[in-house]
């Protein structure tokens, strides 16, 4: 099983995976949150080298201030108990998307978390907060604007691989796989110029219940694809 460099992964369905349960929504973003951990030892295991997750986009803040409130509980706990997880798993970690929307703590949180992990390279986990494509494109083109501006840049230097330097996954290589759990096919603003050419997969599972075998058989289904390249197969 030849297993993919890069995955990209929209968490999605914690919401009606509680429901269905008779349970708050909140419970099904710990159950997620509790499934994330395990998923990233299951990367780490199966030599997977970068993982990206969707977890709180830009529209996710017009969510009741209940649901809100828990996630931001919920990313608190999340960043400290990261450190931990980042040094067992050999893990760097960063945040992409605005965090500046975040309060003062969640920020501290997120730098400590990115300052202790720097240093690890087995695997590379990109965790996406206030996170949205579209704004990523818009803050990455401010900056080369105001690098213009400032003599740094000329605009005929900008091509496609500078301006991917502009994004915040500057430096990671394009996802070769990207999964999205509970049956929606759509990809919400989600790395849309990084996934041009990746493999989408789409499950019925809800994240929660998204385990090793499901992420074993996406795989597989990757494996069996025919990867073309603009007419190419891969060999
Ligand atoms: C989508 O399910 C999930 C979210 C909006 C939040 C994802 C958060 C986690 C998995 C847990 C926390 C993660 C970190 C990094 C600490 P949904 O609520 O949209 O479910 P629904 O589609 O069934 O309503």
């Amino acid at each position: 099983m030849k297993v993919p460099n890069h995955i990209a992964i929209i968490l999605d369905g914690n919401g009606r995976w509680a429901k269905a349960r008779g349970m708050p929504r909140s419970y099904g973003h710990v159950k997620g949150c509790a499934n994330l951990e395990t998923i990233c030892d299951d990367m780490k295991e199966l030599g997977v080298k970068y993982l990206t997750v969707y977890a709180f986009s830009t529209e996710n803040w017009k969510r009741s201030r209940e649901e809100i409130e828990g996630l931001m509980r919920l990313f608190r706990n999340y960043l400290k108990k990261c450190i931990k997880i980042s040094e067992k798993n050999k893990m760097k970690v960063k945040i992409i998307g605005d965090i500046r929307a975040f309060d003062e703590d969640i920020q501290r949180r997120i730098v400590e978390l990115e300052e202790f992990s720097k240093d690890y390279d087995e695997l590379h986990f990109y965790i996406a907060l206030n996170y949205g494509s579209r704004d990523e494109i818009v803050r990455g083109m401010r900056r080369f604007g105001q690098d213009v501006k400032e003599g740094i840049r000329t605009p005929e230097e900008l091509d496609e691989r500078l301006f991917a330097d502009y994004l915040d996954t500057a430096g990671a290589p394009d996802p070769d796989l990207m999964i999205r759990t509970s049956g929606e096919l759509r990809l919400s603003n989600f790395l849309l110029w990084q996934l041009a050419y990746t493999e989408f997969y789409f499950t019925e599972v809800a994240w929660p219940d998204f385990n090793r075998a499901e992420l074993i058989r996406a795989i597989e289904t990757y494996n069996n694809r025919d990867r073309r390249y603009g007419g190419v197969k891969e060999e």
